[in-house]
């Protein structure tokens, strides 16, 4: 298979971007409708960001980004950040099976230089029925997957977290399942929506939101967007994921936003903005649906979210 190289680009400290920043510079590429028309306006490191853009919503602030979040190897509260300062992502490193790489560790940093790193504001949904718009960056899952050249009858990609108690306490608790694993299938992952993010905000990943490299789906409740993937294996037959592992009859293998099918517990019909806390109904895979719903045809959309 042809590996595209392009150009890397890493995010220079003079660019790393406020807050304020992001804000005005989302309205005028909003305002501007295509920046193909005065591409010199605006850094091309940020050009790329429109075409998936779906909500007319502000940004989270990066306080609420990294102040809120689920990380099960942490603990279970929401408060996780300074716990997961322990984990070391320096010089991180990715083993493979199958493909090309099979049986090889890969180095992080290596393989990034060969992408393009891209901005992409996306709203993120968690199964737990709040929400929040991230700007992150990175490259399209679709990316890796041409650089790690899967074989050809690959069906699905298995993506695991790293496995270290000592490090993240709770890995301590036996009965879950650890490592965390998430699956998705081959199509589902070259859809150009699949992401691999490296940061937010223009900064690099904290910890707390899955440094340094995570999956991000949008279309899909946020357990599936897995981070510190520290291993990828390409494979023919579905494996169980930790979630479905846990509980099967809530957080199923599709895991697709779906407001018309509850959660066993809860309705799934809305979704509260962390930041700002307003309300909003939630849409079929969280909005994406033009860019997605060819991935599931002839699948009864009762049934999207198993
Ligand atoms: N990945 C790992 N390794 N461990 C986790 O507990 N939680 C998932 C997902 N990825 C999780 C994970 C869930 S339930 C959600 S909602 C998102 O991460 C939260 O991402 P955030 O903390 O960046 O908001």
């Amino acid at each position: 298979m042809l590996i595209k190289k392009k150009k890397s680009f890493n995010f220079k400290e003079s660019l790393v971007t406020e807050e304020k920043y992001y804000l005005n510079r989302r309205k005028l590429i909003k305002g501007l409708g295509s920046l193909l028309i005065f591409p010199s306006f605006t850094p091309s490191i940020l050009s790329k960001n429109i075409n998936y853009d779906i909500t007319s919503r502000e940004p989270t602030k990066f306080e609420v980004l990294t102040k809120y979040n689920n990380y099960f190897e942490f603990g279970t509260s929401k408060e996780i950040w300074k716990a997961s300062q322990k984990l070391n992502t320096e010089n991180w490193k990715i083993s493979v099976t199958g493909g090309k790489y099979s049986g090889k560790e890969i180095s992080l940093d290596s393989v990034i230089k060969n992408f393009q790193l891209e901005e992409r504001i996306y709203k993120f949904r968690c199964v737990e029925a709040w929400s929040m718009i991230v700007p992150w960056y990175g490259f399209q899952l679709s990316e890796l997957l041409k650089f790690l050249e899967p074989e050809t009858d690959t069906k699905y990609i298995s993506f695991k977290t790293f496995f270290d108690p000592e490090v993240a306490f709770n890995q301590k608790q036996t009965w879950y399942p650890w490592p965390y694993q998430e699956i998705i299938t081959l199509e589902e992952a070259n859809n150009p929506l699949a992401f691999i993010a490296t940061g937010l905000y223009g900064k690099k990943l904290p910890n707390q939101n899955g440094a340094p490299i995570r999956l991000v789906l949008p279309w899909k409740y946020g357990f599936k967007s897995i981070k510190s993937i520290v291993k990828i294996e390409f494979l023919k037959e579905r494996e169980k994921s930790f979630w479905e592992t846990i509980a099967p009859k809530e957080y199923g293998f599709w895991a697709n936003v779906n407001p018309k099918v509850p959660h066993r517990r809860w309705s799934q019909e809305f979704e509260k903005d962390i930041g700002t806390g307003k309300k909003y109904p939630t849409k079929i895979f969280n909005g994406y649906e033009k860019w997605v719903s060819y991935l599931y045809k002839g699948v009864d959309s009762n049934s999207l979210f198993f």
